[in-house]
């Protein structure tokens, strides 16, 4: 930690001495968090960030072209492919190369609901979370794989921990505590309109979390990617948290990604609307690119081609695959290939007097890193269709799409039809149910079963009681 005295000259040759303004009025405790917090943070990066910012203002790539996909069989994909694909994917998994990482650095605020999204209650029987769910398709991996699948979980620090004292109040969902891979993702200062740090409190600045993109680097600086690296891992499957449909570690889409010699996949669902809250993948100077919802012009957003269909059609699910060396090389030249874009938000601070205050209209910038803007780091990407209604439901508003309600509807549909395929009664669709992935994770673990009724299933089919069996 720097000597004070050289610490608020230094801000004060950024024009950031405002910093401490309260100091006088600081106990020990205060000017010792404060000083702490100042040292670790990069003046020179961060006039470099904004400087960059307003370089990139307006940097959307102009010239897109639609992009190509690997297409299911049920979107006139080749059959043989895709059977090939899913070959392979398994005897990658069989040797114990991938661990799965999911990005939980997001706070339940939006649905209102306090404390890390993962902890949020989904199952439709039981309220079972978004983490548990997911812990469930990962035994339900080890199982089938009779290997440790490492699972890697970035909190920021906002939710650390509460995310790992929730883990531990559920006895880590019967996974060893040792495969559960914590590491916090870092954080940011947040800029008012004249570059100039804010203060959330006399002895704190604001930042807050660098963004999903953050993952990469985080992974280097916490020593992870050296463990997996330890441990043979050489694959990462990525998602966000709040997906409870995720097909944990897709075998057909680890085919294809390792056929095409791919450092970074994407898996993408057909756009509902032109007006979907998802990112496009398209091309841009013959480059793999995402183009942010927020960004996308109006032209690219509402064309469509001869047969009706959009031609900026490939939503961003947020679901990719990356190589360890891949991640090492974009963490090791983060500042080039992992830019911080801006976001203009309210951010509640101090002004001169010390009062705290609460805008109303956007004064400041957030700064964020987009895992996504990796892809322009990679020789080879790799682009999979994938079936929306079995793989996509995020949780993200309180209510209408993309809410709890909908996540429900959209994992008791799925379980449905995996019984429907199993061979097992009965299908009333009206029935809220919910099956635990670890024992029954889609239709060929359901078929595999050999039962004739949910009943039967033991505890592996839950039926909502007062629902018909
Ligand atoms: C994101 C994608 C969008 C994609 C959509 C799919 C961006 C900018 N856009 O949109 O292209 O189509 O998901 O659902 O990401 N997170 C962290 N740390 C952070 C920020 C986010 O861990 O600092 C995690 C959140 O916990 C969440 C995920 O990243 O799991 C997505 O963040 P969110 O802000 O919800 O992204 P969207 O705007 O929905």
């Amino acid at each position: 930690m720097q000597d004070a005295a050289e610490l608020q000259a230094h801000f004060a040759e950024f024009g950031q001495s405002h910093v401490f303004r309260f100091w006088d009025q600081l106990d020990d405790a205060g000017r010792t968090r404060l000083r702490l917090q100042a040292s670790g943070i990069d003046l020179a990066a961060l006039a470099r960030i904004q400087a960059n910012l307003a370089a990139a203002a307006g940097a959307v790539p102009s010239e897109l072209e639609p992009i190509e996909a690997e297409r299911l069989p049920d979107y006139g994909g080749d059959v043989s492919r895709a059977s090939r694909a899913s070959a392979r994917g398994d005897e990658i998994l069989a040797s114990g190369r991938v661990a799965a990482l999911v990005v939980a650095g997001g706070q339940g605020t939006r649905l209102g609901f306090e404390g890390p999204k993962g902890a949020y209650p989904i199952g439709p029987v039981s309220d079972r979370s978004l983490f548990e769910i997911q812990a469930q398709k990962i035994r339900g991996l080890r199982r089938r794989t009779g290997h440790d699948l490492p699972w890697c979980v970035m909190t920021s620090s906002a939710t650390d921990d509460a995310t790992r004292a929730f883990f531990r109040d559920n006895e880590f969902f019967g996974l060893p505590e040792r495969d559960v891979l914590f590491f916090c993702q870092g954080k940011i200062p947040s800029l008012d309109f004249d570059g100039r740090l804010m203060l959330e409190a006399p002895d704190r600045i604001f930042e807050n979390p660098d963004g999903h993109g953050g993952c990469l680097t985080a992974l280097a600086a916490s020593g992870v990617l050296d463990e997996l690296t330890d441990r043979g891992i050489d694959t990462l499957f990525y998602y966000q948290v709040d997906n409870p449909l995720v097909r944990m570690c897709d075998a057909t889409f680890l085919g294809y990604h390792d056929e095409a010699g791919a450092e970074f996949s994407c898996k993408v669902a057909r756009k509902t609307d032109p007006d979907e809250k998802v990112g496009v993948l398209a091309r841009a100077a013959g480059r793999v690119v995402v183009v942010e919802y927020t960004e996308l012009g109006d032209a690219d957003r509402y064309t469509r081609d001869d047969r009706g269909e959009l031609v900026y059609w490939a939503g961003n699910l947020a679901i990719h695959l990356l190589t360890i060396d891949f991640v090492r090389r974009v963490a090791d030249d983060a500042d080039r290939f992992l830019p911080f874009h801006a976001s203009e938000k309210m951010i509640p601070h101090l002004d001169d007097a010390g009062k705290l205050v609460e805008p109303d209209s956007p004064n400041g910038r957030k700064l964020e890193r987009f895992v996504f803007d990796a892809l322009a780091a990679a020789e080879r990407v790799c682009v999979v269709e994938a079936e929306r209604s079995s793989e996509f439901s995020p949780v993200k508003n309180a209510d209408g799409t993309d809410s709890p309600a909908t996540a429900r509807r959209d994992l008791i549909a799925s379980y449905h039809s995996w019984l429907t395929a199993g061979g097992i009664s009965p299908a009333d669709s009206s029935a809220a149910i919910e099956i635990d992935h670890a024992k029954i994770d889609g239709p060929v673990d359901a078929r595999g079963l050999g039962v004739r009724g949910a009943a039967d299933a033991g505890d592996a089919i839950r039926i909502a009681s007062g629902d018909s069996v």
